[in-house]
């Protein structure tokens, strides 16, 4: 855990810096460490199940579900959350207000074969939920840094269900509050691939 202050202040300007127009709120979302030690209402939180509910997913199997918990009010299922997450994503989600497991459910509840988007559109789900998220002034930083197997046991996650995503959340806060290499990271330039690289017209590798 870090020694570094709560954060206060202002979050950086991390507007995306698109190459073409895009909607405002997509430009809008990014993947802070510094949280402000500012609760995420109840009612924020179920605008954002409300916006992953209305993602698409194949066959409308909706696969998604979230844990959730919140450091001032669930603070123990908050701390076994925590130290599911490998040591770098634990110095900071420390002093995120909200952590959460997404989980996808492995089978179709029509009929109980394998579906193999299942992870695809939980992502999907999760895409909406960060958006919504940026919408109210939140942000989500979702993360792979975890491990699956103690994040089943911290949150009883039944068989038949995979947790594939931890998520920190919250109102972001000032770099400051961050230790390095965590604060410059923060401030450091939004990078993407051109989208000649992976926009494809007819067959793979002709350029749009
Ligand atoms: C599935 C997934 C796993 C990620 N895992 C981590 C992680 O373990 N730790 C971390 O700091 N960021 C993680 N990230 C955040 C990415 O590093 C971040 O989305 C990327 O650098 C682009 O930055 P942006 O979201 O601010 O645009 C993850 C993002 C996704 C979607």
């Amino acid at each position: 855990m870090t020694d570094a202050p709560a954060a206060t202040g202002v979050p950086p300007d991390r507007t995306a810096p698109a190459a073409h127009p895009i909607a405002p709120l997509l430009a809008s979302r990014w993947s802070p460490r510094s949280f402000l030690d500012r609760e995420v209402p109840e009612e924020m939180l179920r605008r954002l199940l409300e916006a992953a509910r209305w993602a698409p997913s194949c066959y409308n199997a909706q696969p998604w579900h979230y844990v959730i918990a919140r450091r001032h009010r669930e603070p123990e299922a908050f701390a076994a959350l925590l130290g599911c997450l490998s040591s770098g994503n634990r110095t900071w989600c420390a002093r995120a207000p909200v952590l959460m497991i997404s989980v996808a459910r492995m089978d179709f509840p029509q009929n109980g074969s394998p579906n193999r988007h299942a992870w695809h559109d939980l992502g999907a789900a999760s895409t909406l939920l960060a958006l919504e998220a940026a919408a109210l002034g939140l942000q989500a930083h979702q993360m792979a840094g975890f491990d699956a197997a103690k994040a089943r046991a911290a949150c009883a996650v039944p068989e038949g269900y995979e947790p594939v995503a931890a998520i920190a959340l919250g109102h972001p806060g000032s770099p400051d509050a961050l230790a390095e290499p965590y604060r410059t990271r923060e401030t450091s330039p939004r990078i993407r691939r051109p989208i000649e690289e992976f926009g494809f017209l007819g067959r793979w590798g002709e350029a749009l």
